[in-house]
């Protein structure tokens, strides 16, 4: 399946849509080229705005062809001159045009790069053609060379009202049924975004040709995952505390559904057993607090579980792990490991039972833990109970909530 991206990226400038001065700004830059004092232009703006894709459009109309440099690739003047070359250099009057687009700079990293900035700087001095710059966030110190020589021209973000008109259209080409309120509803969510609005329509609605009203739902369960991943990357990826602990501040899903995710992919990050079992203790430490507070609504509970499962995994580590872990949702198979863990404590009392007793831990389960929890309720066999077993607080809490 092609992105719908790709498909639809602007042929004309007319096809750009709400961002018409930068545009003709741009327009007039390059054809201009021969008058201007800066001979570079930093374009800059969020993503998925119509950066990259004006450049295209203009070069389009007038008949250029684009010489695209990857910023990122480039660690010095030689690597660029290796690819650029003679591309720079002016030929014949009647020659086509060209543009050298060097996208996206954000790629290059301050200290180690500098290189590369100095690269362009020089590109900028001997170049023949205009040179387009890109850029999200070009106000970086490292970026100040770059700012000096060349002329600033700003994207913005995108209204919804363009997004609608790009998303409408598309629809009329691909013959996607929707209602308009549902198309402007996704418009409005993209947050300025074209390219993220075009990918939640393909998402939504290439397959069944049609954008249903309960496909917006689908698509707020989905950033509802996506938020508690990006939490979840935070602590498991931070040795800083204070940033761990702010980690579920936006996220919305409840108290319960964090615990379960932490659980299901805990493991998958934390690969050293000492380490894994610190942030087990935590996780389960914070499930007791949860218990206490369905039973008794002690609310204050929530920032120590907070606390445990942000900081307290976030400090299990002495340093993060490398490697990319592939967050997953928690599944059935998590929610059985969960009541296992319950029924641990149940073995873990027969456990305790069978060794005064001196009988089987088997025995025990069959013929006194079913009754167990019953004697509990009596406040005098419970006292009883608990000092006979020397029951710690958390068999304790086990056994009250048992039936
Ligand atoms: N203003 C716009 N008008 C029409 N389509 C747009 C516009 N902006 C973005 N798009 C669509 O979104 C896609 C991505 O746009 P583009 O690559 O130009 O974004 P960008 O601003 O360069 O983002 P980034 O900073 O992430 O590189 C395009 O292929 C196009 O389909
Ligand atoms: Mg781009």
């Amino acid at each position: 399946m092609h992105p719908l991206t790709h498909k639809y990226i602007p042929k004309t400038t007319m096809e750009v849509l709400g961002q018409e001065n930068v545009v003709k700004q741009l327009r007039d830059f390059i054809i201009n080229f021969k008058k201007q004092k800066k001979k570079s232009a930093l374009i800059y703006g969020p993503s998925g705005v119509g950066k990259t894709s004006s450049v295209y459009a203009i070069a389009n109309e007038l008949d250029y062809e684009v010489i695209e440099v990857n910023a990122s690739n480039f660690r010095n003047a030689e690597q660029i001159n290796f690819k650029v070359g003679n591309a720079i250099k002016q030929q014949s009057l009647f020659a086509r045009g060209k543009i050298i687009l060097v996208d996206e700079i954000d790629g290059l990293s301050g200290h180690e790069d500098r290189g590369g900035v100095q690269a362009i700087v020089k590109l900028i001095g001997d170049s023949a053609y205009p040179i387009i710059l890109t850029a999200t966030n070009p106000f970086d110190n490292k970026f100040s060379s770059l700012r000096s020589k060349s002329n600033l021209m700003e994207f913005s973000q995108l209204d919804y009202l363009s997004i609608f008109r790009i998303l409408k259209r598309i629809c009329g080409h691909e013959k996607i049924r929707h209602e308009d309120e549902v198309l402007k509803a996704l418009s409005r969510r993209a947050g300025g975004d074209a390219r993220s609005a075009i990918n939640d329509l393909q998402s939504l609605a290439q397959e069944k040709k049609e954008l249903a009203k309960e496909s917006l739902e689908e698509l707020s369960e989905r950033n509802k995952t996506e938020n508690i991943m990006t939490a979840l990357n935070k602590i498991f990826k931070t040795t800083d505390l204070k940033i761990a602990i702010s980690a579920f501040d936006n996220v919305r899903e409840d108290l319960d559904e964090q615990l379960l995710w932490i659980d299901e992919n805990l493991p998958k990050e934390y690969t050293k057993p000492q380490e894994l079992a610190k942030a087990y203790e935590m996780l389960s430490k914070a499930d007791v607090f949860s218990r206490r507070i369905k039973r008794w609504q002690h609310y204050r509970f929530l920032v120590y579980i907070n606390a445990l499962i942000t900081a307290g995994i976030a400090s299990a580590k002495n340093e993060k792990y490398k490697n990319f872990v592939q967050y997953k949702p928690t599944g059935r198979i998590l929610k059985l490991w969960w009541a296992s863990q319950r029924n641990a404590k149940k073995k873990e009392i027969a456990g305790k039972i069978a060794e005064k007793t001196h009988s089987s831990k088997k025995e025990i389960l069959k013929s006194t833990m079913p009754y167990l929890p019953i004697m509990f309720r009596n406040k005098e066999m419970r006292n009883g109970i608990i000092n006979y077993l020397d029951l710690n607080e958390e068999e304790i809490e086990w056994l009250a909530k048992a039936k």
